[in-house]
C-alpha cells in the first residue's frame, strides 16, 4: 500500500508530479491560452466584479491561502484577505453579499473552517471550497469549489495536498484575471504553457533527494531553525516550518526574511540553522543581504536556490538547487525540497512519520 516506499509521507511526496497533474488535467489549455473551472462556472460573471476575496483556513491549508493571496493579487488584482478559520468565526468579521469566501481544506472536515463558513453564508457571502476529500462537508456546504484530486492524504503531515491547493489557487487566479481581463492572451499562453511543465520540473527537484539528505544529517540533532522567505516565498517558509516542527519535534519558525532584524536575529549563533528561500526572482538580492547577516553572526545557512547559482554558493553553507521558473511557480517548486528535508530529519531522530504524537488527520473539534 506505501507502494515500495517506507513510509506513506515520503511515498506522497514523491505523488506530486502526477498529483498536480491530475489537479490540472482538463482545467488548462495552454495553447489558447485558457482555463477552465467547472466547478465554478456558474460564478464566472460573479467574479468578474468582485471587489474582495476572503481566504478561510487553518494550518497548511492557511499556508496555501498565503500564496493564493500573492497570486490572486498579482494576477486577477482583486484584493484578499487570508484567515485563520478560528479567528475569523469570533471576530464578528464585516462581511456582505458582495464577498466570496474561499475555504480551503484539505480533509473537508475541519471544524473551525466548517464554522467560518456557515457565518460567511448566513451573511450572505458566496462561499467556494478547495477540498481534496470528494463528498465531505465542507464541499456540501459551500455554493461552488474545485476540488484538489491530489488522492488520498494519508500521512498526517500534509504534502500533496498542500502543493494541489497552491495548483488550484493558481488556476482560479488565472481563471478570474481571464474573467477580468487582466492578463493579456498572449502572457496567458506563456504562463500556462509553463504551468504545464511544473509537474516535470517537481520531478527535477525531488532528484536532489540525496543532497537533502545529507543536509539533514548536519542539522537534525538542532534544537531550533528559522525558515526565511520573502514574497510568496515567505508562505514557503512557514509551511518549510511547520513540516519540520510537526514530525521531527524540533522547534521550528517561519518569517518574512526582512522581519528577522526585527527580533529573530537575536537568536543566531552557530547553532541556529537558517533555511533560506533564496531563488532568482524579484526578490534575490534581498534575501542575499538577509544570508549575509546570518553568516556575519556566524548562523548556519541552508539555500534553496535557482539552478546554475553562483551568488549564494558563495556564502550558503548548503544549497540545495530547484529548477528555474516564473516566479508564479515557485512556491510548488521550493515547498518540495523542505518536505524531503523534515522527513529525512525527522526518520534521522526516529519519529512516527506518518502519525506524529498529538496529531490528527482531521481536526473535527475546535
Ligand atoms: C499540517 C496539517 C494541518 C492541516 C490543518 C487543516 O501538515 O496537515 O495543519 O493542514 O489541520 O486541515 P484541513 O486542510 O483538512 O482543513
Amino acid at each position: 500500500e506505501k507502494g515500495g516506499f517506507e513510509h506513506f509521507m515520503l511515498k506522497e511526496i514523491y505523488e506530486q508530479p502526477r498529483s498536480i497533474k491530475d489537479c490540472m488535467r482538463g482545467r488548462i489549455y495552454p495553447g489558447e491560452g485558457k482555463v477552465q473551472l467547472g466547478g465554478i462556472k456558474e460564478f464566472a460573471e460573479k467574479l468578474k466584479n468582485v471587489d474582495r476575496i476572503i481566504i478561510v483556513a487553518c494550518g497548511t491549508s492557511w499556508h496555501a491561502g498565503l500564496v493564493g493571496e500573492y497570486l490572486i493579487e498579482e494576477y486577477a488584482r482583486i484584493p484578499v484577505e487570508v484567515e485563520y478559520a478560528s479567528e475569523f468565526r469570533y471576530r464578528n468579521p464585516i462581511i456582505t453579499e458582495k464577498d466570496v469566501v474561499i475555504a480551503i481544506s484539505q480533509s473537508g472536515e475541519t471544524a473551525d473552517t466548517m464554522a467560518a463558513i456557515e457565518m460567511a453564508k448566513e451573511r450572505g457571502a458566496t462561499i467556494f471550497g478547495i477540498c481534496n476529500v470528494a463528498g465531505a462537508s465542507i464541499p456540501r456546504l459551500t455554493h461552488a469549489g474545485v476540488y484538489t484530486h491530489a488522492g488520498p492524504e494519508i500521512g498526517v503531515a500534509s504534502t500533496k495536498a498542500f502543493t494541489a491547493q497552491v495548483t488550484v489557487l493558481t488556476l482560479m487566479a488565472f481563471y478570474m484575471a481571464q474573467q477580468k481581463g487582466t492578463i493579456t492572451a498572449s502572457k496567458m499562453i506563456e504562463l500556462l504553457t509553463e504551468l504545464d511543465h511544473i509537474p516535470e520540473k517537481i520531478q527535477k527537484a525531488l532528484e536532489s533527494n540525496d543532497i537533502i539528505k545529507e543536509v539533514a544529517e548536519k542539522i537534525k540533532d538542532s534544537r531550533n531553525c528559522l525558515f526565511l522567505g520573502r514574497g510568496s516565498g515567505f508562505p514557503v517558509a512557514l509551511e518549510g516550518a511547520l513540516k519540520l516542527k510537526e514530525i521531527s519535534y524540533i522547534h521550528a519558525e517561519g518569517y518574512p526574511a526582512a522581519e528577522m532584524k526585527h527580533g529573530p536575529i537575536a537568536l543566531i549563533d552557530e547553532e541556529m540553522p537558517v533555511v533560506f528561500i533564496a531563488t532568482q526572482n524579484s526578490s534575490y538580492e534581498k534575501v542575499i543581504s538577509n544570508i549575509q547577516e546570518v553568516k556575519a553572526r556566524k548562523g548556519k545557512v541552508i539555500a534553496i536556490v535557482t539552478e546554475g547559482d553562483t551568488e549564494v554558493k558563495k556564502m550558503a553553507d548548503y544549497c540545495i538547487e530547484i529548477p528555474d521558473a516564473n516566479e508564479a511557480f515557485l512556491p510548488l517548486l521550493a515547498t518540495i525540497p523542505l518536505q524531503l528535508l523534515s522527513y529525512h530529519i525527522a526518520v534521522m531522530r526516529g519519529c512516527n512519520i506518518d502519525q506524529p504524537r498529538n496529531l490528527a488527520k482531521s481536526v473535527t473539534v475546535e
